[in-house]
């Protein structure tokens, strides 16, 4: 009887379990990296040639957009 209270309570906790780890598969997706490039300025199709305040990288910049980095390097996202 003991065993049996005992699956019965673990059942919805490895569901818990696996579903936890299905959504941190799925963020790891959508999250960008976080790591930070020497960018001064980044310009976007959507702002013209507007400087925009600087963004670490592309994923968090966005598609099209071009990162402008110090030294000259303008890094185009795609
Ligand atoms: C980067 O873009 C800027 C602004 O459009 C431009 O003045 C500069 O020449 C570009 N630098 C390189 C290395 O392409």
């Amino acid at each position: 009887m003991a065993t049996c209270r005992f699956h019965i309570a673990c059942a919805p906790l490895l569901v818990c379990v696996m579903l936890l780890g299905k959504n941190q598969e799925g963020m790891e997706a959508v999250a960008c990296h976080q790591y930070c490039l020497e960018v001064d300025y980044i310009t976007c199709p959507s702002s013209g040639s507007e400087k925009l305040p600087a963004r670490c990288n592309c994923c968090m910049a966005g598609k099209g957009c071009t990162l402008h980095l110090s030294g000259g390097i303008n890094q185009t996202c795609n």
